[in-house]
């Protein structure tokens, strides 16, 4: 996506005012007032985004009309059950494009996908092995749900861990892309859209050299599936991972979609009821992916809200709203650097970036700039954002972070800035 010239710019902003207030209207959480008098500014989405009735209908109706365990009963009420259930994988893989449905494995969330894939690596027969002589590459950027499971992988295994690093304009360096990853790796897991920084990564580079030493590639799209047309089938990748609630869909449920004969090689990661085929004293045999990898009660009326968020998100469309976001993003990241002695940390364009923008504002610490904000009623996220070696990388203990969603509007970006003009007043 391109930056707009000014006239353009204005002409884009009218349209998202009007088209955030519309979406507003479905979600209810959005109407509140807090510290009596002050309208909610939500900007807190990268965290986790608010629901629109249409899901929290679909959640009350499972429980108040379906409610009962999932595959193994006869009665009406499990068999509306699975189905509903059954019915979300259908809408999920139809979402991300996925080849089959038996491809989409229900998690709880996007950091259980991600520890389940290097839990499975880690088990694997060859080829897929990870071992002390494997290598295994991230980035500088992960959430630490993209980190810490790779580093207990190679404190298990005696795997060495690399990652790429990042340039200062908050992109990742690429330059030494041959030397990390070899022949020796056995798996590239990388971000599509930095949390911190909104970094929109180059999938296709990444991919293109995991594939020629033949090793598999992870996506955690935790941040570019609610905000972005997403087909798996396109990214190439052997795996994606992402979690419901940043979608408009509960808590609760996570998503790990993987490629069917890789399913089909590699072992479970738990045990329990609904993963088997049979089960003896001595050995059990499991049932076929996505079962396989789904142990005990899933997450059923967390499935449920997640296909109504999907319904809801592809009604709007995918293409709307990144384009939706991507005004907003270019026109904050231009008020923002208005603001004296604001330093965005990542990207300063709107060109291949998300709607996650983080900044420090000249010594005032991000904690006291979060506070003041609060007490405006914008809501924004201060602190490392799970995501400490980005801050440890730009020499900075926390930023705060303003991301935005499909029902934010230009108006909260103008809420933004006047709030931190306070804040700069507030701290002298
Ligand atoms: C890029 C990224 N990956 C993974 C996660 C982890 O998501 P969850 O906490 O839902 O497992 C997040 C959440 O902030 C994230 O932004």
């Amino acid at each position: 996506m391109t930056t707009h010239p000014d006239s353009a710019l204005a002409g884009l902003l009218a349209e998202a005012q009007e088209f955030g207030e519309t979406i507003r209207k479905d979600f209810p959480i959005l109407q509140r007032v807090l510290h009596d008098d002050k309208p909610l500014v939500y900007l807190d989405n990268a965290a986790t985004s608010q629901k629109p009735q249409q899901v929290l209908d679909a959640l009350n109706g499972y429980y108040e009309r379906h409610n009962a365990n999932v595959h193994r009963g006869v009665h009406v009420l499990a068999e509306e059950a699975t189905a509903l259930y059954e019915g979300a994988r259908d809408k999920v893989a139809a979402f991300i494009n996925a080849p089959s449905r038996d491809e989409v494995i229900f998690t709880k969330n996007a950091s259980e996908s991600l520890n389940l894939v290097a839990n499975m690596l880690g088990w694997a027969d060859e080829p897929y092995r990870v071992d002390a002589d494997a290598e295994v590459v991230i980035t500088e950027m992960e959430h630490h749900s993209n980190i810490v499971p790779w580093q207990l992988l190679s404190q298990r295994t005696g795997a060495k861990l690399k990652w790429f690093g990042l340039t200062d304009e908050g992109r990742l360096d690429l330059s030494n892309i041959n030397e990390l990853i070899t022949e020796k790796t056995k798996i590239v897991s990388f971000t599509l859209v930095s949390n911190l920084m909104g970094t929109v990564n180059p999938v296709e580079a990444i991919v293109r050299r995991a594939q020629d030493v033949g090793a598999l590639v992870l996506i955690d799209a935790s941040q570019a599936v609610p905000h972005m047309v997403l087909d798996v089938q396109e990214l190439g990748a052997d795996f994606v991972a992402f979690t419901g609630h940043k979608m408009l869909g509960p808590t609760g449920i996570g998503v790990l979609w993987g490629r069917q004969e890789l399913l089909e090689d590699l072992p479970p990661f738990l045990g329990g009821g609904e993963m088997i085929e049979t089960v003896t004293m001595g050995a059990s045999t499991y049932a076929p992916a996505p079962h396989k990898f789904e142990a005990g009660t899933p997450p059923i009326a967390q499935a449920v809200g997640l296909g109504a968020a999907i319904d809801y998100l592809s009604a709007i469309g995918m293409d709307r709203i990144a384009a939706h976001e991507h005004t907003l993003t270019e026109y904050a990241v231009r008020r923002l650097l208005e603001v004296p002695d604001l330093r965005i940390i990542g990207p300063r364009t709107a060109v291949d970036r998300g709607a996650a923008i983080s900044f420090v504002l000249g010594d005032i610490h991000p904690h006291d700039v979060g506070q003041v904000l609060d007490e405006q009623g914008i809501a924004v996220r201060v602190g490392h954002h799970c995501a400490r070696p980005v801050c440890l990388r730009y020499g900075i203990p926390a930023t705060t972070r303003a991301s935005f969603y499909l029902y934010s509007t230009p108006a909260d970006v103008d809420a933004l800035i006047d709030g931190l003009h306070h804040v700069r007043n507030f701290f002298g």
